[in-house]
Formats: structure tokens, C-alpha cells, sequence
């Protein structure tokens, strides 16, 4: 059959490279993709978040037998459910379900209605409301936009003084757009952080491979936050233990509620999660795969990634099994420099010859001239794959010293706090 892959980033291309393997996957397109996608993939020029143009295409290439949608911003804005209207076969939830993500106080409430544990809150619609709770609060504390906002959403304030400008930023300058017309303000939670994804047809969910973003733009977690500029798996300090609590505590009871609020998921469900003293709570919820968390778990995954996807949309995932290659995978990303602040596009990347057992996901790639060059803050991840996360570490920053363009820059300690 023929797919359309949705997307542009690392994360889609890691998606398209899983697809491939299957035996059943015929042509695969991907709108609109980048120069790495473009190598194993016929690229549409159409924006993910152009929902008639996507389902136009798919409505004249009657071959596609199957869309995934893979960012946020098409999922919540009901790419899923255009798709399914016109007849055509679409993984990804649809708009009800995609708010598990896409509105921050939703989940909230939901985890707190269903016993779900998570950080204490509050949600406000008024600035001077929000900044009156603010005044009787514990520092740090958490500021975030309801909506989405690129992974720039989330403020941690250390002081009264930050809690006001980041409340003024999203409700009075607007630097979120509509997305922060509305805030939910939390307690700091510390302990460490885990990202499981899961596969879920909203009767049966699948973990995969527990996995570990680096978020700050520098070494030991210095700098600017990112949209990720590394990621490891599986997780060490994840044990059975925890993952027991996981899925009984969060999993299921998260894709009960779903049901019980009339909002059945279907897809990939991100579980952003916090191991605390007082046990594992949720920071966050995500309605698709993660990026760049998916350049280190799809390639641990055995199984037909195709087979999979068909099971979650009949609801049959019960029937099939997942297997999980019991290796370790270390990401780690190129990005422009300047990144995540202002940064230059067009750079030509020069690429050497790779060890074995590397892959190239494409962040921010095009064709130029024939040329390779760079076009986004993120630019490559490379993950290598090997028996232990030391050497899989080792292999990926080997792979690297045969890789530039103008200005890379890269974090040099991914993966060293699981390491030591
Ligand atoms: N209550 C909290 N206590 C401590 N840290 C937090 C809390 N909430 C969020 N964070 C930190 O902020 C980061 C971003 O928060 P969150 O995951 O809610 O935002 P997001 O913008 O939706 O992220 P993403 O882009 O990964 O989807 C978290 O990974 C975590 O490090
Ligand atoms: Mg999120």
C-alpha cells in the first residue's frame, strides 16, 4: 500500500525509515519532508497544517491506503477526523482526543477528576487573577500556556518577580497568541525526568522503550531550553518497578478516562513523565510521537511499524505483539548556530563516510543546487545504535567528527548522566 507521512522534521523522517522496512509498504510520500525524507520518500509540497490541500492529495492519489499525521498542530486542528470524513484511513487521534496535548488545563482537569497523578494547579483566564495566586506561592513555580506553543510555552520562575513578567508575556503581550489566553499555574515538581510513548488503540496500550530528552542548548544542561538536542534509550534508573506503577497508576487509568469523557485515543500517546519521592507523576501529555525521542526509539523497535499503525486504527492491538531490540540508542543533534535563538539557514553540510550501525535523521535539511545544505535550528540527528548506551554514545560522536557545515554546534555530554 502507499502512505502519506505528514511532517517535516527528524521525527518524521525516523517514521518514514520504519515505514520502509515493512513489506508492505508500497510508494511512500511525505508532505512536505526535507532532504534526508526526500531520499527514501517522494516529497509533497504541501504544509502539514493545510488541511484541504493534505486531504485533496489523498483524495486523487487513490493508491494511499494510509496518512500518518504526525505533528501537534495538524492533529489538533482536525487533519484526523477530514480524512476519516472523506473515507480515507488516517493514524493519529482525531480533534477530541488530540486536546489531551493541545490544551494544557484539560489534561489538568482530567488527570485530577480521575485520580491521575500530577502537580498541583490552577487554571486562570485573567492576569490579575493569576498573578494575585501567584503572590501566595512557593518558588519555583510553574507557568504554562494552555495551548500550543513550539515547546516554548513553559516558564519555570524562580522568583514573584519572573511569575509576573511570564503572566504579563502571555496575557498581556500576547507572545503566545491565543494559546496563552489562558494559563495553568503549578507546583515545581524535582526528580528525575522519563519520556514513555506508547501505542494505543483506546483499548490496549503498548509502552515503547522508555527514552531521555536534553533539552538546554549546552553541556550539563546549560543554557536555553530547546525543542531537544539529544535523546537516549532505553532509560537506566526505569525500572520494571516503576514501569509497573506507570502503567497501572497513569496508563490505563489515563485511557479509561479518555473513554469515560467521550474522547477515545488513538495513536501514539507521550507520557511525560516525573520520578519523584512521592511516586511517578505527569508533567506533560503528548498527543503523537516525540522529537527528537522517536530518533531513538523506532530504531530499537522489531516489530512491522505498518502492522502496527493498522492495528491501532481497527482497535486490535490486543491481537498483535511488539517486539523491542534489547540494544541502546544515543541521538544526538546538530543544530545552526545561534540555536534556539537567531540562526542562518543555507549552510552546505558536508557528510563523510559513516560507521556502520549510524542513521542520519533529518531535522532542517533541503536541496539547493544539488547541494545539501541546512535549513532550521535543528539540522541532523545522528543516532547510533549499539549494545550499551556507552558505546552507542561513543559510536554517535565518532559518526560526527565526519559530519560539518558553518556554525554546528552540538552538546558533547549526551547521554552522561545515565552513563556514569
Ligand atoms: N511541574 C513541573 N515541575 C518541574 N518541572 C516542570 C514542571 N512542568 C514542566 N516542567 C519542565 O518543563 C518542561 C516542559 O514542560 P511541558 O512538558 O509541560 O511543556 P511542553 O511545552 O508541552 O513540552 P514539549 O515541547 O516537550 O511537548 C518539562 O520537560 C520539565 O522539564
Ligand atoms: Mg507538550
Amino acid at each position: 500500500m502507499d502512505i502519506l507521512v505528514v511532517g517535516n522534521g527528524g521525527r518524521e523522517h525516523a517514521i518514514c525509515v520504519a515505514l520502509k522496512k515493512s513489506d508492505k509498504c508500497g510508494k511512500l510520500y511525505c508532505a512536505k519532508g526535507n532532504a534526508g525524507i526526500g531520499e527514501i520518500a517522494t516529497l509533497v509540497d504541501i504544509d502539514p497544517c493545510d488541511i484541504e490541500g493534505i486531504c485533496d492529495f489523498v483524495d486523487k492519489n487513490k493508491n494511499i491506503a494510509l496518512t500518518v499525521v504526525a505533528p501537534d498542530d495538524p492533529l489538533a486542528l482536525g487533519l484526523v477526523d477530514e480524512l476519516q470524513k472523506r473515507g480515507h484511513r488516517a493514524f493519529g487521534p482525531n480533534k477530541a482526543a488530540a486536546i489531551i496535548e493541545a490544551s494544557k488545563a484539560f489534561s489538568k482537569d482530567m488527570m485530577k477528576k480521575y485520580g491521575i497523578p500530577t502537580a498541583k494547579y490552577e487554571t486562570f483566564d485573567s492576569y490579575e487573577n493569576a498573578l494575585d495566586y501567584a503572590k501566595g506561592q512557593k518558588y519555583p513555580l510553574v507557568v504554562k500556556a494552555d495551548g500550543l506553543a513550539l515547546g516554548k510555552g513553559v516558564i519555570i520562575c524562580q522568583s514573584y518577580a519572573e511569575a509576573q513578567k511570564a503572566l504579563d508575556d502571555m496575557f498581556n503581550v500576547g507572545v503566545f497568541g491565543k494559546a496563552g489566553s489562558k494559563v495553568v499555574i503549578e507546583e515545581f515538581l524535582t526528580g528525575k525526568e522519563v519520556s514513555v510513548l506508547s501505542f494505543c488503540d483506546s483499548k490496549t496500550i503498548y509502552p515503547m522503550v522508555p527514552s531521555c530528552d536534553h533539552k538546554r542548548a549546552n553541556d550539563n544542561d546549560e543554557g536555553l531550553n530547546t525543542g531537544g538536542m539529544g535523546t537516549i534509550a532505553p532509560s537506566p534508573f526505569y525500572t520494571k518497578e516503576i514501569a509497573k506503577e506507570v502503567e497501572e497508576k497513569i496508563m490505563l487509568p489515563t485511557v479509561r478516562a479518555m473513554n469515560d469523557l467521550g474522547r477515545p485515543f488513538k495513536g501514539v500517546l507521550y507520557f511525560g513523565l516525573i520520578v519523584t519521592d512521592d511516586g511517578v507523576k505527569v508533567i506533560e501529555y503528548n498527543a503523537r510521537f516525540g522529537d527528537p525521542e522517536t530518533q531513538v526509539v523506532l530504531p530499537l523497535l522489531k516489530s512491522d511499524l505498518v502492522e502496527i499503525f493498522e492495528a491501532v486504527i481497527d482497535e486490535r492491538l490486543s491481537d498483535i505483539k511488539i517486539e523491542w531490540s534489547d540494544k541502546s540508542a544515543v541521538c544526538v543533534m546538530l543544530a545552526s548556530g545561534g540555536y534556539p535563538e537567531k540562526y542562518e539557514k543555507g549552510k552546505e553540510i558536508k557528510i563523510g563516510t559513516l560507521p556502520e550501525n549510524v542513521t542520519l535523521y533529518h531535522s532542517g535539511t533541503k536541496t539547493a543546487d544539488g547541494k545539501l545544505v541546512t535549513n532550521g535550528g535543528r539540522v541532523i540527528g545522528v543516532t547510533a545504535v549499539c549494545d550499551s548506551l556507552k558505546e552507542a554514545k561513543a559510536l554517535s560522536y565518532k559518526a560526527i567528527e565526519n559530519i560539518g557545515f558553518d556554525k554546528m554546534h552540538f552538546r558533547h555530554d549526551i547521554g552522561d548522566k545515565f552513563i556514569k
